[in-house]
């Protein structure tokens, strides 16, 4: 991934992706994984959103979420791998996605799903989510928020506080900095089981480990299986989140 682009693509960047993803002006994807992932949304999202369709979410971290919700409001949507469940928790769920081309990705799924008019899909940031106070029952994002500030930090935590209601729940799945976020009142949940990513064939399994996971790649190609666990990509599974049921 770090040598897949170059300095030379951050033009595909918006200013306000700039500010938050590159604040200093000098951002290399090379030596910048975040970043070059940043590039990976814009510049090639339909390969990210193969690899996202095969990462799979553990279905007790789903089905543990509130369900019959007025509201639903998800930051990070990406192409939709938690949205498309929270669909069955709520009336209405609002995507917030920065990033244009899988926003686009994500309206294509919905409509194909039939499920256009329950989710509005909208462009936005962690840090600035474009909704009203008290909004949703639900807030969450799903392997998107982290600690540092282009991608959620401390104003976008207040920010996802501020749009979830009093009683409600800010949920982070598939949480990358749970001691962070244990810090700030939120509570650790965890689902048991065996986790594998499921690649749509053998073949695909090699392309996208090639490319996503490199020293992993010749394990792999030994398995031969399309079903991959996650430990053998050294990748901790999507079976966790961390959550805070807000009392103000
Ligand atoms: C690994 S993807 C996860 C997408 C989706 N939630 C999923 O689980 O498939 C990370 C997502 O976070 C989004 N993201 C990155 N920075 C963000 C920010 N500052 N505010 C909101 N979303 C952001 C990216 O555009 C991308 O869609």
């Amino acid at each position: 991934m770090r040598r897949r682009y170059t300095a030379a693509d951050l033009g595909v960047l918006t200013p306000d992706e700039v500010s938050r993803f590159v604040p200093r002006g000098d951002g290399n994807p090379q030596d910048d994984v975040v970043l070059a992932w940043e590039l990976l949304y814009r510049l090639e999202p339909e390969l990210y959103d193969r690899l996202a369709s095969a990462e799979r979410l553990h279905p007790g971290g789903v089905g543990w979420l509130p369900r019959d919700l007025h509201r639903i409001a998800e930051v990070g949507a990406g192409t939709g791998r938690l949205t498309m469940a929270l669909i069955e928790r709520g009336q209405r769920v609002v995507a917030v996605e920065p990033a244009l081309p899988l926003r686009r990705i994500l309206r294509r799924k919905l409509l194909a799903a039939g499920h256009a008019d329950r989710v509005r899909v909208v462009g936005g940031f962690f840090d600035k989510i474009p909704l009203p106070d008290d909004f949703a029952g639900l807030v969450v994002a799903c392997s998107a928020f982290t600690p540092s500030p282009g991608h959620g930090g401390e104003a976008g935590l207040a920010e996802m506080e501020r749009v979830c209601r009093p009683g409600g729940c800010v949920a982070v799945v598939w949480p990358n900095h749970i001691d962070w976020l244990a810090a700030r009142g939120y509570r650790y949940v965890t689902f048991p089981g065996p986790m594998s990513v499921e690649f749509g064939s053998y073949h695909e399994a090699v392309k996208l480990s090639d490319i996503f996971y490199p020293t992993a790649a010749g394990e792999v190609r030994r398995l031969r299986s399309r079903t991959v666990p996650f430990e053998v990509l050294g990748v901790n599974p999507p079976r966790d989140l961390a959550f805070k049921v807000l009392t103000r």
